[in-house]
């Protein structure tokens, strides 16, 4: 009998040069780098060099792979006819997901994987996803669409066009430093299941729809949202530990805690809560930090857990003033470079993936019987 590994803990499936998970110290490193020497030294367009390339950019080369991004802002026009169409209550996630189906139908000649494109596609996506998101939120608002621009950073970007007016540099650069630090990290969900599609050497948007797909879930990058309603239900600081306790007892998983490979602190997660702490407290609002401190406090305490990714980033997007159902669509958006980065790699070493399953089922031989019979 062979040896199950439920959810596939402790599996390697594959080699990478993109990024190392060391769950034990809680070490993140993206190519060699660790995520604590990248996050506020390097801007998130570094980051999306040092993934395609596998090195960080000199100037030139920043700029030309900026250029690169700026120049394939512009979405095609059936894209936006459907953001304008989709249902207004439609959830942004789901949105994001089909118009990233769609925008492969508008793209054929990069479908095939022997045109060398696909480092084309991949700048595309990370160029397009975020004016997806930010188009749909504008658009179920019945509000105008601004026009692309080409004089803003990524994160800059995604703020104008859900605004229309260019963000404060404070508020670009956090939106930066998030984005930094979503941007890889190993064999995810996401991006496991978007190498998976690839390795049947489907197309990079079926990967990546796929890989959205698999983000969406509360157990992944759902649960950034899942925090802030989480707070929004407790309320006050002095509600947390009978809320807390109701909820373990009732074996409730609490949102932004727990990780299938850190055993100790999520190394992204100090950066963000300091973020936090910055923001709250420039907006007077610090109860919101105060009730997520202690309800990490409590977590490590009474279950040895610890706070990951997704805990403190809630709390930054909802300072930044960004709607709650934005929260998952904006870990897409960073970790588009890290997934269109996975395809790459995959098909540049491909091999299909295709695991084996122990079966538990009914006994061998059985009969069919006659369906007036059954
Ligand atoms: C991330 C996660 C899916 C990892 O799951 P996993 O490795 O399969 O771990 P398990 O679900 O098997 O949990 C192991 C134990 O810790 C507990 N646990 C794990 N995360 C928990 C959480 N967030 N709240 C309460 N208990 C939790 C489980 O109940 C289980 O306890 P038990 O052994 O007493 O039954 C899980 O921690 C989780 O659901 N977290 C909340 C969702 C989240 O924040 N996801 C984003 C991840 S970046």
């Amino acid at each position: 009998m062979s040896v199950v590994s439920k959810g596939l803990e402790g599996i390697v499936a594959a080699e990478t040069r993109l990024g190392e998970v060391n769950g034990a110290e809680g070490i993140l490193f993206y190519c060699g780098y660790d995520i604590n020497e990248l996050a506020g030294k390097v801007s998130y367009e570094e980051v999306v060099h040092l993934l395609f390339y596998n090195r960080l950019p000199n100037q030139a080369e920043l700029d030309k792979l900026t250029m690169a991004l700026r120049a394939e802002r512009e979405l095609p026009q059936g894209v936006i006819d459907f953001l304008k169409s989709a249902p207004k209550n439609a959830r942004p996630i789901d949105v994001m997901r089909t118009a990233v189906s769609m925008l492969g139908c508008y793209d054929m000649k990069r479908h095939d994987v022997e045109v060398g494109e696909n480092l084309a596609t991949a700048i595309r996506l990370v160029s397009q996803i975020g004016v997806v998101a930010a188009y749909f939120h504008r658009a179920r608002q019945g509000l105008e669409l601004p026009e692309v621009r080409k004089d803003l950073s990524e994160a800059a970007h995604f703020l104008y066009l859900m605004s229309g007016e260019v963000p404060s540099k404070e508020a670009e650069q956090t939106l930066d430093v998030a984005y930094v630090l979503h941007a890889e990290h190993g064999f995810n969900a996401s991006t496991f299941t978007a190498r998976v599609v690839a390795s049947t050497l489907s197309d990079m948007y079926s990967a990546i729809s796929a890989g959205i797909g698999a983000l969406k879930g509360p157990l992944h990058g759902g649960a950034n949202e899942g925090v802030i309603h989480m707070l929004q239900e407790i309320g006050s600081l002095e509600n947390v530990d009978a809320w807390v306790e109701d909820a373990l007892a009732q074996k409730k998983k609490i949102m932004g805690i727990g990780h299938r490979v850190y055993k100790v602190l999520d190394p992204r997660a100090p950066h963000l809560c300091e973020m936090a702490i910055k923001l709250t407290s420039q907006l007077g609002e610090a109860k919101w930090i105060q009730m997520s401190e202690r309800i990490a406090e409590i977590m490590r305490e009474r279950k040895g857990l610890n706070a990951n990714v997704d805990f403190y980033s809630a709390t930054v997007y909802y300072s930044l003033d960004i709607p709650t159902d934005l929260f998952t669509p904006i870990f897409a958006i960073a970790r588009m470079s890290g997934w269109t980065a996975h395809v790459l790699e995959q098909w540049s070493e491909n091999r299909l993936f295709r695991p084996l399953s122990e079966y538990v089922g009914r006994p061998y031989g059985q009969k069919v019987v006659p369906i007036a019979k059954r």
